[in-house]
């Protein structure tokens, strides 16, 4: 199982568990700390999250989709660098550990 930490807009911190190979989106969501309103398909943003310092890396490139999803939200909400919409983010072995904050929503 690999490991996440995630912290809520309120700072509260969690600790979850996923299997390799789901979204990055799913544990969040199952947590019930986003809504993933469109279940993965990068046209909702609810799955914004800012990841922690290297992990920007660790995850590879945006997606097409994940990229224009973000550009029609900079208008509500502040698009970082470290910007990423967790359901584009396969987990693998190389995620262990990943750690990230949720994003104010839109
Ligand atoms: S779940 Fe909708 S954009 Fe990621």
């Amino acid at each position: 199982m690999l490991k996440i930490t995630v912290r809520t807009l309120e700072g509260e911190e969690h600790k979850l568990e996923a299997d390799k190979g789901v979204a990055l989106m799913e544990p969040l969501r199952d947590a019930g700390l986003i809504d993933a309103t469109c279940g993965g398909m990068a046209s909702c943003g609810t799955c914004h999250v800012y990841l922690s310092d290297g992990w920007t890396e660790k995850c590879g490139e945006r997606t097409e989709d994940e990229g224009y999803m973000l550009e029609g939200l900079e208008d509500f909400v502040e698009i970082k660098p470290n910007s990423r919409l967790c359901c584009q983010i396969q987990l693998n072995e190389s995620h262990d550990g990943i750690d990230m904050d949720i994003a104010p929503e839109a």
